[in-house]
């Protein structure tokens, strides 16, 4: 669904990702796995148009009728990714910390084609997550940190994304709240929608995913089906040192 062909980007002069392929099957839910700094944020940044690749192509592939139909993803800007139906949860979550969780989840919904259904949106919401429904006028600010992982969820999919890329949504919490956070994440795969998790922690990544990437120093070192992946082998390449 989501193609990525040779890719290069990073900050300025310095280049962090260097030939990266993969392919984000539809419904299935891909994992990217790999220590700090391998540039797994920097490759969610470029897919949604924050980066300027250097070389390579980011493909998206959509089928209107029977015919399979692919959109060069380039040289859209950010704004247009919503429209496409692919939605970002950022690393570190990046809520508004001065407005309200219901504020917050409204500004999810803003492709124009989603503000006719806010309110079926926000329901929808509140379903998947209730505990948000109790704070929905509670500040994002004052939130703990998996109330605000479960907003910036939540804000993800007020736009129905048919892509959902989400970074590191277990980072800082208590493993009770992180295994509500999966159980959600395997709940919306059901539901058809295609996610791209990436995650640090191995063995939560292996459990929810049917394919699996690892990134090392901008670099794919690992391309393969989740139950054909041994987690001896994974974790030799994850802390080998560099060479
Ligand atoms: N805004 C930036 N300007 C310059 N270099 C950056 C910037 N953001 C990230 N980098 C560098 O790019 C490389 C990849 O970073 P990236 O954030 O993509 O890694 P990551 O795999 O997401 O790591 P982590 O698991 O720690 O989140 C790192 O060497 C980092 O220092
Ligand atoms: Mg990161």
């Amino acid at each position: 669904m989501l193609e990525i062909k040779n890719l290069r980007a990073g900050y300025g002069a310095i280049n962090v990702l260097w030939d990266v392929n993969l392919n984000f099957k539809k419904g299935h839910l891909t994992a990217i796995v790999g220590p700090n700094g391998a540039g797994k944020s920097t490759l969610l940044k470029t897919i949604m148009g924050l980066l300027v690749p250097s070389q390579g192509e980011v493909v998206l592939r959509h089928e209107t009728g029977n015919e399979p139909r692919n959109k060069p993803l380039s040289s859209r800007r950010t704004w247009d990714m919503a429209e496409l139906g692919i939605s970002l949860i950022p690393e570190g979550r990046l809520l508004f910390r001065d407005m309200s969780v219901e504020e917050n989840l409204t500004l999810g919904s803003f492709p124009k084609k989603q503000r006719a259904s806010l309110a079926h949106n926000l329901e929808r919401a509140y379903a998947l997550f209730p505990k948000l429904k109790e704070r929905r006028k509670q500040m994002a600010g004052s939130l703990s940190g998996g109330e605000a992982q479960m907003v910036a969820m939540a804000r993800g999919l007020m736009a129905e994304p048919c892509i959902l890329l989400i970074d590191e949504p277990s980072l800082g919490l208590a493993p009770l709240i992180v295994q509500e956070i999966f159980s959600i994440l395997r709940k919306l795969r059901q539901d058809g929608v295609t996610i791209v998790l990436v995650e640090q922690n191995t063995h939560l990544a292996l459990d929810v995913a049917d394919h699996v990437y690892m990134m090392r120093s901008g670099r794919v070192i690992l391309d393969q089906p989740a139950d054909q992946v041994d987690i001896g082998t994974l974790h030799e390449l994850y802390f080998a040192l560099e060479a």
